[in-house]
């Protein structure tokens, strides 16, 4: 039996578990990947300022995220198709968070449903909204996260249009996998995911089959995105989608200071520093080296929040310290998912967490408040102002 000691640990098995079109799709930017790989790479770049002889007993990584309480600054990120790395993998991933005490934010583009999610937990969960053209499923939507009492709306700005990623079309990623001669060979080597599947009933796009007319499956996504996906998706759009809501708004995929300034006019609640993972625009900045500039120009209007490349607590640490009061976890908790299912989640919850709290010892604080950039060698990160 394999000890499980990291996020990597956890990869290796989630790459042997599920069928390659679900796992690759989990495991890719667009085109060279250039931006998916400098996310995590720019984070390895930054250098921590080991101190000793302090007090380091009593430490805590709780804090707020947009008022909420968590465990740590991390939420779950919203992620396509998780219900497809698992069976029904969007209900353990959020009974996992709820446990753990973090948020689990569910993606639009999820396999189990707002209502399926809400039936499984107590806690609020956050509901991440793509807009369509199709506004008033939008409407629906945001009512249906209503009633489900989600704690935040993450609504994401950067995917309009999808980003094209080579292996999902060389793979021809549908959901579920229509049963070509290479798929049944795959499948026929993961036994325990085909049986999860054979036990549920969840094996499509929970928040949208049956609720968009015309639309009983979905297949492509790729080419369903491309019919659907609201291309004039603008800022004024941001507004009636507050009033809609009336929540705390979270807006996602912000990379440019321009951006973040219009982001914090808007009245959000937070924004997230993203590249969606290295999926949409490859050749963008990672979001590390985004960050700091963003926290200078905005960071005491709006909570900063970032999500990319982050694969353990020294990440979580890395970003905190660059001024995040929040990181998302994508592929992190989909390999523990792949993995383990709920307990895989769960475990790499704690992974994450051990190492932000070491981390955070060995530089010499107690508190994640106490933290900022100060622990970091300069000329290590990304300087403000650049
Ligand atoms: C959807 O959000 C994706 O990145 O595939």
């Amino acid at each position: 039996m394999t000890v499980i000691t990291n996020i990597e640990d956890l990869r290796l098995m989630a790459k042997k578990r599920v069928p390659r079109m679900f796992y690759d799709y989990a495991d890719s930017g667009s085109w060279t990947e250039s931006t998916y790989r400098a996310n995590e790479r720019d984070l390895q770049a930054i250098k921590l300022r080991q101190r000793v002889m302090v007090n380091i007993d009593d430490r805590s990584t709780a804090t707020k995220m947009v008022g909420v309480d968590v465990a740590m600054p991390v939420a779950l990120a919203p992620t396509g198709l998780a219900g497809m790395q698992h069976a029904d993998g969007e209900i353990l991933a959020a009974k996992a968070a709820e446990k753990f005490g973090v948020p689990f934010t569910l993606s639009t583009m999820s396999i189990c449903s707002i209502e399926d999610i809400a039936a499984h937990t107590k806690a609020p969960f956050w509901f991440q909204l793509y807009v369509m053209r199709d506004r008033d499923f939008i409407e629906r939507l945001i009512d249906r996260a209503k009633a489900a009492r989600c704690g935040a709306l993450v609504l994401t700005l950067d995917l309009q249009i999808l980003g094209q990623r080579h292996k999902d079309l060389k793979n021809g990623l549908t959901a579920p996998p229509r049963m070509t001669i290479a798929n049944i060979v795959n499948m026929m080597t993961k036994p325990r995911w085909c049986l999860g599947m054979l036990g549920t009933r969840r094996r499509q796009f929970g928040n949208v089959v049956g609720h968009v007319k015309g639309i009983e499956n979905m297949g492509s996504l790729a080419e369903w995105s491309h019919k659907q996906l609201d291309p004039r998706l603008n800022w004024g759009d941001v507004e009636w989608i507050k009033r809609r809501w009336g929540g705390k708004l979270i807006l996602k995929g912000i990379q440019d200071v321009e951006d973040a300034k219009l982001a914090a006019d808007s009245g959000a609640d937070a924004l997230i520093v993203s590249n969606h993972g290295g999926r949409q625009l490859d050749g963008a900045e990672s979001s590390i080296r985004a960050l700091p500039a963003i926290v200078d120009a905005v960071g005491s209007r709006i909570e900063v929040h970032m999500d990319g490349g982050i694969r353990s607590g020294q990440d979580v640490l890395k970003a905190w310290a660059l001024g995040a009061r929040g990181t998302y976890i994508g592929r992190a908790f989909l390999y523990g998912l792949g993995a383990m299912g709920e307990a895989g989640v769960t475990k790499a919850l704690e992974i994450i967490h051990t190492e932000l709290d070491l981390t955070m010892a060995f530089c010499g604080r107690t508190q994640i408040g106490q933290v900022d950039r100060s622990i970091l060698l300069p000329g290590s990160y990304q300087p403000a102002g650049r």
